[in-house]
């Protein structure tokens, strides 16, 4: 293990934002995180971890020691005549683990294909996207107390699970480093297909599913036809959350804006609303509300919000992470004055 001193984070932050860490350390195995984690030199520093660098935005230098999960290895626990057990470790890349799915025929993530970054970054904010969620089929999550260096393993009820969210992004925060996390998949047909624009793709290029693979790659190819690829323009996918409003909060900008997009949704809330006391079910995708504000396709020196979809904040080459950030700021501003509403920043700012 070879801790580095003033490390440059260009290449392992898909911002491509060039930040120094004080500290850098690549880990392998538990046994180095272990040794990491009761280094008495790195008690009390601050610590970041990465995956794929794919929801990050580093604002500025991190003068703390930034832990790198390069923990291998996908393994089949058990499996009965209709469900397999797979665990997998955290610094496997997320779509390697859909891929290992799909090629097995089994069901279950195959509508996350794509989305970037690795295993051990996917529950931290219970990734999602076409109308399926990690929480859906997860087992549990295996992670390392950085303060004792000991094993727990957090049932999915533990994790408490929300929208773009869990109790890694809240009540212990930068408290536990995710080793493993383990999944229950189907071997019998669980098709998802209810979400609007996969279904529209399906019927207009009269797809049939016949197996999670076609799921699998139309996802990949709605993504790739308007999310930006990080390697050529840098992102960090989307930059906010969408925005959940009840339904009389709705009625109001349905008045003045009655082409408004939305739709109801009551799982994956967090916390979970009420809608019986009238509590907000009801996304409206915060790419809308940048896009009549005027800010999609816009560029602002070295930044810019992207034409294809407004949620995503990119990086035209050479940006700093304050850059991003005075942007974005400038999004959140625009939208709470055009429509009195606050967008909240899906990535973790750093
Ligand atoms: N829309 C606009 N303008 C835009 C973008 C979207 O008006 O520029 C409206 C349209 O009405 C469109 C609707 O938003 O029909 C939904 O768009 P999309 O399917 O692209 O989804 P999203 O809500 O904008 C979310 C996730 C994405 C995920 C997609 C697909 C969040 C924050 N984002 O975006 O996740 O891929 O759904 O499921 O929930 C990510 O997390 O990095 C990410 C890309």
């Amino acid at each position: 293990m070879q801790i580095q001193e003033n490390y440059n984070l260009s290449k392992l932050n898909t911002f491509s934002i060039s930040a120094n860490a004080e500290f850098f350390v690549e880990a392998h195995t538990e046994a180095d995180l272990v040794e990491i984690f009761t280094l008495p030199q790195f008690r009390n520093i601050k610590k970041v971890f990465l995956g794929g660098g794919s929801n990050v935005l580093f604002t500025k230098d991190f003068d703390g020691l930034v832990i790198l999960n390069k923990l291998k290895g996908i393994e089949i626990l058990k499996e009965d005549s209709k469900n397999v057990i797979v665990r997998c470790m955290g610094g496997e890349i997320w779509h390697d683990l859909v891929t290992f799915a799909v090629d097995r025929g089994l069901w279950g993530i195959e509508n996350l294909s794509l989305i970037p970054g690795t295993v051990g970054a996917a529950p931290m904010q219970n990734i999602g996207a076409y109308g399926a969620e990690l929480k859906d089929v997860l087992e549990n999550v295996e992670a390392i107390d950085i303060n004792t260096g000991k094993n727990k393993i957090f049932s999915k009820e533990e994790c408490k699970f929300g929208y773009r969210d869990s109790i890694f992004k809240n009540d212990l925060k930068g408290k536990y480093f995710i080793t493993a996390v383990t999944l229950k998949l189907s071997k019998v047909e669980t098709k998802n297909i209810t979400y609007k624009i996969l279904q529209e793709y399906l019927e207009r290029n009269k797809i049939e599913i016949k197996n999670s693979k076609d799921i699998s790659d139309a996802v990949s190819r709605i993504r790739k036809s308007k999310l930006p690829d990080p390697i050529i323009i840098p992102n960090a996918g989307s930059f906010f959350k969408n925005v959940f409003v009840k339904p009389a909060e709705l009625e109001k900008l349905k008045k003045k804006y009655p082409e408004i997009p939305f739709f109801w949704e009551e799982k994956g809330i967090s916390p979970q609303p009420s809608p019986s006391k009238g509590e907000g079910v009801i996304k409206v995708p915060a790419g809308w509300f940048i896009e009549q504000c005027g800010w999609k396709g816009k560029r602002i020196g070295n930044v810019g919000v992207h034409d294809k979809q407004a949620l995503v904040l990119v990086n035209f080459g050479g940006a700093t992470g304050e850059e991003v950030l005075n942007l974005a700021n400038k999004i959140m501003t625009a939208v709470k004055e055009k429509f009195g509403l606050g967008l909240l920043p899906e990535v973790n700012l750093i």
